[in-house]
Formats: structure tokens, C-alpha cells, sequence
């Protein structure tokens, strides 16, 4: 079998693997979530796809919850699973039906309770603030008080419009916030000491969040009926998932770069009340996709992969002394472990038309490329799936954590690039014998 990668000019530069998109459509502009990729990949997969209005989308990796929403803005149905709570919470936020009026109506009382300066638990706690102790804080008292009244007055209540005040809330005061998400930290803004924000501020940001969902409410009215997120980790999920057969699936997996997004959600995580102290945190790590090392998971068991893969992981093993962390050959292994079950368990709840385009990146360790896109076209062929094609998205820098860590020069920088791998079911695939021989389409 031979794989190579094309370069489809409507996907290539297309945006399609960014936030950037999002950040002007209706309801997906209500919380920017940087990883994210565009409503417009969407509408694109499914155009490419031929699937007919009505027919069933999968997300296994839901993040801010794209595929759903645009699957709700475009006449079909879909279901997606999101391990993260405060995501899983955002994405079915974007789905809910509410009047304006009734929004406004919450906001007015929330406006209200937000006025209080009473002290809040959370102000002490890690670096939330400047009483912690530390000497770096991520709020300002005043807007951390006043959004943690205003998200103490919605407690024991469960409507549509207090879910939106929610988030309306918690992004307000994310944009108060002394630093901003980048990759896997949070990095401090430049001067935040002498540039916090203000109560005044905190207000004005709420202000603007409050009338763009309203305004969203008012012209995009849309029927979500048949669209919903599960919270959960998938990989415990996706048996058990009640759902029409998938007429496709459309996904972008946390990449193989080490990146632990549950640790950029801390703020939202704690603010939010999705998880109540650190022993929850993680938790809730550990049942994320095994795509980092910060996480004391099981050791995978299986490592037959494919050529490619066993290629590079030999490569990653021979420069082991080399490596920033010494479990990164495992979390390689563990990585393509659980997209081998995945590619598996979603084949057996597929129709036999469905499409699986998964956006992804390439990854390298101590100067070794992973080609993730072409490793998971690979073992897909072998998992009940024809590969269609492995297109060029865009091309990225090596980032530091690549090469070896504290030693500058040792070996070149690696360029990565982001892909889309589109496989196809195979009709021929035979559940019962498990895996068949590596086949591409037509062969
Ligand atoms: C690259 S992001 C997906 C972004 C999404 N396409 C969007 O448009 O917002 C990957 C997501 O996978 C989630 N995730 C990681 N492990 C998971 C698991 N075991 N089950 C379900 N979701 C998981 C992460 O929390 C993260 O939100």
C-alpha cells in the first residue's frame, strides 16, 4: 500500500483548521476556544461527503462542540462525546433555545447579584489572585468577586437562559484574565501587573457578551432537536452511545504534542464549578486521550501500528537518552493505542457510506518526525476503513519542545503540518475477524 499526501487546493490555506472562522458566526462566537476548527469544514465535509439533509454527524472530540452546532445550523443530526466538562457544558449551551427576552430577563438579576464585593473562596486559592500570596495572580479581586456572585446567584437553576448567562459570565472574566491560553500554558500578558482590569471593565465585557448572544438569539433561531454532546471520555463512551448509525465523522483529536488541555481550562474548570478541587483535576486528566505526559495513565498493551509507525517509534527510541521526558516513547504507543480502538469502535457504529475525516498534526521528538497523518491513514486501512485521501492543510514551525530540550542545535528543527486523513467505510469489512490486511480504496 502506498501513502502519500495531496495537496487539495480547496483545503489547503483554507482557514479550515482554525478558530479565526468561528469568531463571526452566529452562536460559535459566544466563547473563543483556540483549538477549535472552522463551522466552514464542516459544511465543506459534508458537501464532499454527498450525505442527504437529515443524515447522522460524530464527534468524538467535541471541543467547543463545532461539529454539532454547525451540523444543527445546516439541517442534520449529530451527536459528539467531550471529556473536558466546562467544554462539554459550552458546546450543548450553543445548542439550547431560549427568547431574548427571557435572557435579558436573567441577565437583569445577575447584573444585580454581580454588584456585590463579597469575598469569594476562590480568591485565595492557587494563583486566582493577588491574596494567594503569590506573586503572580491570574484576576483582579474585583472582577473575580463580582463574577463569582454573579455565578452564585444562578446555583440550583437549570434553565436554558441561566446556562447562557453562564457563559456569557465566565467569558467575561476570562477577558479580564492576566494572561491568555497559548498552546499548553497560560502565558502572562506583557505588563498585567500595571494593565488589570477593572470592575468598571469586568461590566463592560459582560455587557458586550450579554448583547451579542442576544442578538444571536433574535435572528439565528435553530433547532438543536437532534443534535447532543455527551460528557464523557469516549473511549469509555462511544459502545454504549445511543445514536443513529454515523453518515460521517468529522474530528480533530488532541494532537500527539504533549499539550494537556484540561490544564489551560483550569480557570473555567474551578470558576465554573465543573471540577471543585485538584484531586478532580486529575481525574480528570486521566481520562483524557493519552496525548501527554502529565497524567499517570495505564501502559498501553498493543503496538502493531503499521510500517510507518513502527518506523518512527524506533527512531524516538534510539535517541531516548535525548528526550525531554522519558515516558514520551510510551505516550507514543498509548497515543495510537486509543486511535486504534477509536478508528475500531467507530467503524462498527458506521453506515456503510460513512466518511472519517480527522484534522490532525504531524508531531516530532529529539529531531524524529511522527507522521500522525499518514501513521492513522495506515492503521485505519486495517481497522474496517478505505483510505480516500491525506490532504495538506497548512504547514506549521517546529515548536521548541521538539527538538531536545535545553540544547539548541542538536538536531534541525522538524516542519510540521497539520492534514485532513479521509478514510471511507470498507463494505467489505468483517467485524468478527477484527483486522484485515492493510487495503486502500479500489485495491
Ligand atoms: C482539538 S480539540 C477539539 C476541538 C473541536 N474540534 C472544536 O472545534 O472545538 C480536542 C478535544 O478532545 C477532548 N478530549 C481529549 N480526550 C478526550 C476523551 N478521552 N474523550 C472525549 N474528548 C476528549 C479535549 O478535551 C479537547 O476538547
Amino acid at each position: 500500500m502506498r501513502l502519500y499526501l495531496t495537496e487539495d487546493a480547496n483545503l489547503r490555506d483554507s482557514g479550515f483548521s482554525s478558530a479565526t472562522q468561528s469568531l463571526t458566526v452566529p452562536r460559535h462566537r459566544w466563547y473563543a476556544v483556540k483549538e477549535a476548527f472552522s463551522p466552514e469544514l464542516v459544511k465543506h465535509a459534508c458537501n464532499e461527503s454527498n450525505i442527504e439533509k437529515g443524515s447522522t454527524l460524530f464527534d468524538p472530540f467535541s471541543g467547543s462542540g463545532t461539529v454539532c452546532l454547525s451540523a444543527a445550523q445546516n439541517g442534520f443530526k449529530a451527536k459528539a462525546t467531550e471529556v473536558n466538562p466546562f467544554l462539554a457544558f459550552l458546546g450543548k449551551t450553543k445548542l439550547t433555545t431560549c427568547t431574548p427576552d427571557m435572557f435579558l430577563k436573567a441577565y437583569e438579576s445577575v447584573r444585580l447579584a454581580s454588584d456585590s464585593d463579597q469575598v469569594c473562596e476562590l480568591e485565595k486559592f492557587s494563583t486566582f489572585s493577588s491574596k494567594s500570596g503569590r506573586d503572580k495572580w491570574l484576576f483582579p479581586l474585583k472582577p473575580l468577586r463580582a463574577v463569582m456572585s454573579g455565578l452564585a446567584s444562578l446555583e440550583g437553576n437549570s434553565s436554558a437562559e441561566s446556562d447562557l448567562m453562564k457563559v456569557a459570565l465566565l467569558g467575561a472574566v476570562m477577558d479580564c484574565c492576566n494572561a491568555f491560553k497559548d498552546g499548553k500554558c497560560l502565558r502572562y500578558k506583557r505588563n498585567w501587573a500595571e494593565n488589570e482590569s477593572t470592575r468598571a471593565d469586568f461590566f463592560d465585557f459582560l455587557d458586550h457578551r450579554v448583547q451579542m448572544i442576544k442578538h444571536d438569539l433574535s435572528t439565528d433561531t435553530l433547532d438543536a432537536s437532534d443534535c447532543s454532546i455527551v460528557e464523557g471520555d469516549v473511549r469509555a463512551q462511544i459502545k454504549g452511545l445511543e445514536s443513529q448509525p454515523f453518515d460521517l465523522v468529522l474530528t480533530s483529536p488532541p494532537y500527539l504534542n504533549s499539550f494537556d488541555y484540561s490544564d489551560v481550562y483550569r480557570p473555567e474548570l474551578f470558576l465554573g464549578g465543573f471540577v471543585k478541587n485538584n484531586d478532580e483535576l486529575m481525574k480528570l486528566r486521566l481520562k483524557t486521550l493519552r496525548s501527554h505526559v502529565q497524567a499517570k495513565w495505564e501502559d498501553p498493551q498493543e503496538s502493531m501500528f503499521g510500517h510507518l509507525y513502527s518506523d518512527a517509534f524506533s527512531a524516538v527510541t534510539s535517541r531516548e537518552s535525548s528526550l525531554w521526558d522519558r515516558r514520551l516513547p510510551l505516550m507514543i504507543r498509548a497515543y495510537f493505542e486509543d486511535m486504534s480502538n477509536l478508528l475500531t469502535a467507530v467503524r462498527a457504529k458506521s453506515s456503510s457510506k460513512c466518511q472519517f475525516w480527522i484534522v490532525v498534526s504531524t508531531s516530532a521528538y529529539a529531531g524524529v518526525e511522527i507522521p500522525v497523518d499518514l501513521i492513522l491513514a495506515e492503521m485505519a486501512s486495517s481497522r474496517g476503513w478505505l483510505l480516500k485521501q491525506v490532504s495538506v492543510v497548512r504547514r506549521l514551525r517546529s515548536s521548541s519542545q521538539h527538538t531536545l530540550r535545553g540544547v539548541s542545535g542538536c538536531y534541525d528543527p522538524v516542519q510540521l503540518r497539520e492534514s485532513v486523513v479521509i478514510v471511507e467505510a470498507d463494505p467489505k469489512w468483517n467485524p468478527e475477524k477484527g483486522k484485515s490486511t492493510l487495503r486502500k480504496k479500489g485495491e
